[in-house]
């Protein structure tokens, strides 16, 4: 089977390919190696993909190319974005419009005439915002509480009227915060190990009460594989792991797995951050079959070992 992944060379992306290829598919990956984390941690993402002859490494700018490459798929996977809630204020707003809604649309402008077998959006639980009502639904009311949020709730849309429109056979998947191996370096579990390696401060935002679904990537990425199977065009469905854990217990599991202590630097709650997340899976359990396995520890304890390797740390 042949996919294009665009934001190849992401944290999830790369994870998505690595194992597409495991699988026989043949892929174009298209990502432009933004500088809002190193381009050199990207290019190691994809390191291993590069060395398979079913990959194809495509350099540019989706806001801006032709976007030729679109018939070299069958089955769209569209990853590239600008990630982040706590940049998503200021001028930095230009960049998400570009990256999470130009980009969007204009993949989604020349897929609308060629027959494709599936277009898979990467959402986001920031579409929920600040809820009062949990497990998070597909069908509650998304309200966004960062403009990060806003932007893929815009994306998420646009999939669902190119679908009801011109029949594009889009399923939006909305990612509850993803770890593990090649998470992204703004992310807080990745920047209390890195603290930890590097004897620094770690940023806590607020009192560390804050809730999250924290999902692994491998479950994510089986998400995404079940969703080509079965997931119905149009249709939106929550990828999480429908477990709440307080940053600072996640905190704590990272001490207890790497036998080190996180410095934490209490700093004001962040603009735009929310105070739980917790999604319901019953749709993406019932139509697709989805069953996230990964522990927290499990996952963990695998990302602790792959930040190691990336800063070469030596116990
Ligand atoms: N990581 C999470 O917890 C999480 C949660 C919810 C949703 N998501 C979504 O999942 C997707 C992947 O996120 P990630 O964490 O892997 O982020 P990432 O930043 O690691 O990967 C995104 C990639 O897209 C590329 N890119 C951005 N704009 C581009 C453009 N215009 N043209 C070509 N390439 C471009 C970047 O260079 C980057 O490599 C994103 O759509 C993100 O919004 C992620």
């Amino acid at each position: 089977m042949r996919a294009v992944i665009t934001g190849v060379a992401g944290f999830i992306g790369s994870s998505l390919c690595e194992r597409l290829l495991k699988e026989g598919w043949k892929v174009f990956g298209v990502d432009c190696f933004r500088d809002y984390y190193a381009p050199s941690l990207k290019r190691k993402n994809i390191e291993k993909c590069l060395e398979n002859s079913d990959f194809v490494l495509s350099e540019q700018d989706i806001s801006t190319s032709p976007l030729d490459f679109i018939k070299k798929g069958d089955y769209i996977f569209h990853l590239a974005a600008q990630p982040g809630v706590r940049k998503s204020w200021g001028q930095e707003f230009d960049h998400y419009i570009r990256d999470n809604i130009i980009s969007t649309q204009r993949l989604l402008e020349r897929v609308k005439n060629i027959k494709i077998s599936k277009f898979i959006f990467a959402s986001s639980s920031s579409i929920y915002g600040q809820s009062k009502s949990f497990p998070l639904k597909e069908d509650s009311l998304p309200m966004p509480f960062s403009p990060y949020g806003v932007t893929k709730l815009a994306g998420e849309n646009l999939a669902m009227l190119y679908a009801g429109n011109f029949g594009v056979p889009t399923v939006s998947l909305r990612f509850f915060t993803v770890f593990g191996r090649r998470q992204r370096p703004d992310m807080a579990f990745h920047k209390a190990m890195k603290s930890m390696i590097f004897d620094k401060e770690f940023p806590l935002y607020g009192d560390g009460s804050q809730v999250r679904d924290f999902t692994h990537v491998g479950d994510i990425v089986e998400g995404i594989l079940l969703a080509v199977e079965k997931g119905k065009n149009g249709k939106v469905y929550n990828l999480g792991s429908e477990r709440e854990i307080a940053l600072s217990e996640a905190l704590r599991i990272i001490e207890k797995v790497s036998g080190k202590r996180i410095r934490r630097k209490k700093l004001e709650e962040a603009r735009g951050d929310v105070k739980k997340t917790l999604a319901s899976i019953d749709r993406a359990k019932n139509d697709l079959g989805y069953r996230p396995k990964k522990s927290m520890e499990e996952g963990i304890e695998e990302e602790w070992n792959w930040i190691k390797n990336i800063y070469n740390y030596n116990l």
